[in-house]
């Protein structure tokens, strides 16, 4: 399948997965191309999609809703699965928060799959306003990516794309 992987990411974390997801796409057989959603074009050339961001303050970050909001028709043609990154994804999220996050984007056109990631906070990348918040709700910095869990979800997706 030639499938476009879009992705939005402030700190680069989704960045990263979305990087990882491209090339284990690539290892399984497919032509995946990587782009910002907001630098997306021409989806319609693409057998799937597969659209990422990170969340912040529970909301999915806009450049990942817009791309949705603006291509929705386009996208119940087109096999798309959505996928989140933050570090609340642990437990320490309730199931309806987490189901909150993408209501908007599952109405609009509905995916064959949603992935959650836990994701990384680095202090040192944010903005001094978010630090700020950070700090003071003592969130713990660290990387928590599973690689193994990305990798399976993308191979397992992929599968749905193609069916
Ligand atoms: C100000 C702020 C608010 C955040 N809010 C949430 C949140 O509501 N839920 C969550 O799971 N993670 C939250 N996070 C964690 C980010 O989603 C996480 O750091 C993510 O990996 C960042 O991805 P990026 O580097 O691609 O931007 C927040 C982080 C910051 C700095």
């Amino acid at each position: 399948m030639k499938i476009l992987v879009l992705y939005s990411s402030q700190t680069g974390t989704t960045q990263e997965i979305a990087q990882f997801m491209a090339q284990e796409l690539g290892k399984a057989g497919h032509k995946a191309d990587l782009k910002l959603c907001q630098e997306a074009q021409n989806p319609g050339a693409y057998d799937a999609i597969i659209i990422g961001a990170p969340v912040y303050a529970g909301k999915w970050k806009a450049e990942a809703g817009a791309f949705v909001k603006n291509n929705a028709e386009q996208l119940k043609k087109i096999p798309h699965a959505y996928f989140m990154v933050g570090t609340s994804f642990n437990g320490t999220a309730s199931p309806v928060e987490m189901e909150a996050i993408l209501a908007k984007e599952r109405k609009l056109s509905p995916p064959v799959s949603e992935g959650m990631f836990m994701g990384r906070l680095d202090y040192s990348r944010l903005n001094f306003f978010q630090r700020t918040i950070c700090k003071m709700m003592k969130a713990p910095e660290g990387d928590f990516r599973d690689w193994d869990a990305i990798r399976n979800w993308t191979l397992a997706t992929a599968e749905l794309l193609q069916k």
